[in-house]
């Protein structure tokens, strides 16, 4: 899978959400190519505590793309192309508890996939653009997350003042819409903690690459079940949003810094694909 990959230009890639355009002053843009098509933008590249990060705009710099019209492959292929091991995904997330109100920072630790439209893996059992063939992979998938990132992120949050909450389950909704009221009350009666439109398919893009990935989640609302009022507006979301993304921002930068370099990883994210005949090349 991974391979090594030399003259990397970054080690960490974070993915901004809605409301979430530029994280770094000082970058260099860099365009990349996929076999898989566009990227949703260039990757700005730049240096956060002494790492190597890129940034990349999950919906690009002027938020012209939708949740379900994301070229998730295409993102997680290009930060792996320019050396990237370690994935932070922020993203903003509704509430399904009246207790994860907006502000909340949640760290999940399961992911619940209620997307309908989304290509979800590099093996497609057909040829690739380039002419090599990948073969049919089924991973493992248990623990989505990168356990090890997972506890930088809820260890980094609370030393900078922001108590996060430690796990919960996000259910990704296909969107562009909110959920109903109905969708909403029976999300939360299965245990499920926030819901998104984002958070799949990069998670598992991100494992078939063998990166570490990291989703943390931002409550921008109560969704539709949750609270009492006219349901979740766009509006909302961006404003309660732009109010966080300032100590989001702060948190993700000092995240940065405390991850383990790329060689001192012990997770099980970098051999995902141990044993299992992938046929695919490794981004280069
Ligand atoms: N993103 C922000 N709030 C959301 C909600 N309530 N449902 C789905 N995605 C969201």
């Amino acid at each position: 899978s991974g391979g090594e990959r030399t003259g990397a230009l970054a080690d960490i890639g974070v993915i901004g959400g809605s409301g979430f355009y530029s994280f770094l002053d000082d970058v260099t843009e860099v365009t990349v190519e996929t076999p898989y098509g566009p990227p949703s933008d260039s990757l700005f590249i730049g240096e956060v505590a002494g790492r190597r990060v890129a940034f990349l705009p999950r919906h690009g710099r002027s938020h012209h793309l939708p949740p379900h019209r994301i070229n998730y492959r295409a993102n997680l292929w290009a930060l792996a192309s320019v050396g990237v091991t370690q994935v932070l995904g922020p993203c903003a997330v509704g509430g399904l508890r009246a207790e994860y109100g907006p502000g909340t920072l949640l760290v999940p630790d399961q992911l619940v996939d209620r997307t309908k439209s989304r290509v979800q893996s590099f093996y497609d059992g057909e040829p690739l653009p380039d002419g090599t063939v990948s073969n049919v992979v089924h991973m493992t998938f248990a623990d989505p997350y990168c356990p090890a990132g997972r506890a930088v992120a809820v260890k980094t949050a609370a030393a900078g003042g922001w108590e996060a909450v430690d796990g919960g389950t996000l259910v990704v909704i296909e969107g562009p819409r909110f959920s109903t009221r109905a969708e909403s009350v029976w999300h939360a009666s299965q245990g499920w903690s926030v819901v998104g439109m984002t958070g799949h398919p990069e998670a598992v893009l991100a494992r078939e690459l063998g990166l570490c990935y990291t989703s943390l989640t931002l409550v921008t609302d109560l969704d539709a079940g949750a609270e009492t009022g006219d349901g979740v507006s766009h509006e909302e979301v961006l404003k309660v949003f732009a109010a966080n993304v300032g100590r989001l921002r702060t948190v993700l930068f000092d995240v940065v810094g405390a991850l383990p370099a790329a060689q001192d990883r012990e997770c099980l994210c970098t051999r995902a694909l141990d044993g299992l005949d992938t046929g695919l090349a490794a981004p280069s």
